[in-house]
């Protein structure tokens, strides 16, 4: 294949979470299309733990429905937050330095861009619970993998699903990676007919942006490669 890194750059670089859809269909043989290109991802031993879920129209709807309400339930009742566990520890138990602050930079950045101040607990919660509306996209995904899987078949997935979201770029479509559905596991394998040997790994929202919302404005930094590589090489090599 003829070489054109910037195609790639340019293309990485573009892609960024978008949290407001439009209210337009996302065609079939696409979503097919790129979960057959994402499946070229690499994995150790060719395991390829991916499962996928889409869903649409009343099965979305009724989901959204469902989540949305214990949301809101729990936001009430914060001592049930116990009741609903993932299937897995995604992030730390403990915040330790870099992490914790990149982590605030992070949240604080999204809210006052949605004008959302400190201690405006209602507001934060109903920006939280567009996650359960799949942000207005016409498309979710949950993707699982056999309960036998360990740490290295989560490798293998977040490349599955980086080759998923660019694919969608390469389209014109966006997407929002969503660990925040994995709380309600419970609810959501059940209602897509996931097995018991099964896990969730994440939920996705996959569609068109909305270009008019504020909130798809948001853009992240990174660290550049020298602030996290260490070069062990010989003087003349470099
Ligand atoms: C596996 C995974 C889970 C994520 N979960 C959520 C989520 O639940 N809700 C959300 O709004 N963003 C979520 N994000 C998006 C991250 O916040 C986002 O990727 C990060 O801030 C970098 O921004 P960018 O994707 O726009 O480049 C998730 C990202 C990944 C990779």
């Amino acid at each position: 294949m003829k070489s054109n890194p910037n195609l790639m750059d340019e293309l990485i670089s573009s892609r960024h979470s978008v949290r407001a859809y439009l209210d337009k269909p996302v065609q079939k043989t696409w979503i097919a299309e790129i979960l057959d290109i994402a499946a070229k991802a690499p994995s150790g031993s060719n395991l390829q733990p991916w499962k996928v879920y889409v869903l649409e129209g009343a099965y979305k709807a009724s989901l959204v429905q469902k989540v949305c309400a214990l949301h809101d339930d729990l936001f009430l009742h914060p001592k049930k937050a116990g009741l609903y566990q993932p299937d897995y520890a995604y992030y730390p138990s403990v915040w330790v330095s870099p992490f914790l602050e990149r982590r605030r930079e992070n949240g604080w950045g999204l809210y006052s861009l949605l004008g959302i101040a400190k201690g405006e607990k209602e507001k934060m919660h109903q920006h939280h619970r567009r996650n359960f509306e799949f942000f207005g996209a016409p498309v979710g995904l949950f993707f699982t993998a056999h309960r036998s899987l360990e740490g290295g078949s989560l490798i293998d997935y977040g490349m599955f699903l980086q080759n998923l979201m660019l694919a969608a770029k390469a389209r014109g479509l966006d997407t929002c990676p969503q660990a925040a559905w994995n709380s309600f596991s419970e609810v959501i394998m059940s209602h897509i007919g996931a097995s018991e040997e099964e896990k969730l790994i994440c939920g996705m929202s996959l569609g068109w942006s909305d270009q008019t919302q504020v909130v798809n404005t948001f853009m992240t930094p990174r660290l550049n490669a020298e602030t996290f590589t260490t070069w062990l090489v010989d003087e003349e090599m470099t």
